[in-house]
């Protein structure tokens, strides 16, 4: 008996997530409903995920040699919660993030842009969604692109699919 109560112990110390708490804001079912939508009306043009340190070698040293035809999910996700809003509060800045969003996909232009103008300039600007994705699309949306890449300390939640 004390065995298999020390090998319980042993499994519940292993594997404890004690470490790694998800923010009560964070809902499984919208993030996944957002990547749904995203890989669906937006991979045709930005690519989900790359390592952010490769991003800025393509940009900022390479001329994007990647040949990128817009920034990466992940990208936009660092990039949004830096730019928009509060970052205080993630309940009230998830709002704030989705009116951005809404406001950028159904009407895209440059001066709204969250990227550095040294990324944006390899770029020939974005068509409007409008028709393409609805208000309710675009709230799931920001789910998925908020907590998609984490930011120093703002959001730690660095997207790992092992973890949710
Ligand atoms: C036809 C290609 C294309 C599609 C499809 C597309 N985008 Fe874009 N998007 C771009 C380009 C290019 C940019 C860079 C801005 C520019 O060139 O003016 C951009 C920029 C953005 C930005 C702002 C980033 C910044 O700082 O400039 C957001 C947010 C965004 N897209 C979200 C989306 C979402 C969400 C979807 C899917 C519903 C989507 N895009 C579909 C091409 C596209």
């Amino acid at each position: 008996m004390k065995f298999f109560i020390a090998i319980f112990l042993v499994f519940s110390v292993l594997f404890s997530s004690d470490d790694y708490e998800l923010p009560e804001e964070f809902d499984k079912q919208t993030y996944e409903v957002g990547e749904n939508i995203f890989e669906q009306k937006c991979t045709s043009c930005h690519v989900k995920f790359i390592d952010m340190n490769k991003v800025v070698r393509n940009f900022f040293h390479e001329d994007n040699k990647m040949n990128l035809k817009a920034p990466t999910a992940n990208q936009i996700s660092f990039r949004l919660k830096q730019q928009i809003g509060d970052k205080s509060d993630i309940e009230f800045h998830l709002y704030e993030t989705s009116d951005y969003l809404k406001s950028y996909v159904l009407a895209p232009d440059r001066s709204k842009s969250v990227c550095l103008e040294g990324v944006i300039k390899y770029f020939n600007g974005m068509p409007s969604m409008r028709g393409v994705v609805t208000e309710e699309e675009i709230e799931s949306l920001n789910h998925f692109l908020y907590f998609l890449e984490g930011f120093n300390g703002i959001n730690e939640y660095f997207h790992d699919e092992t973890l949710f």
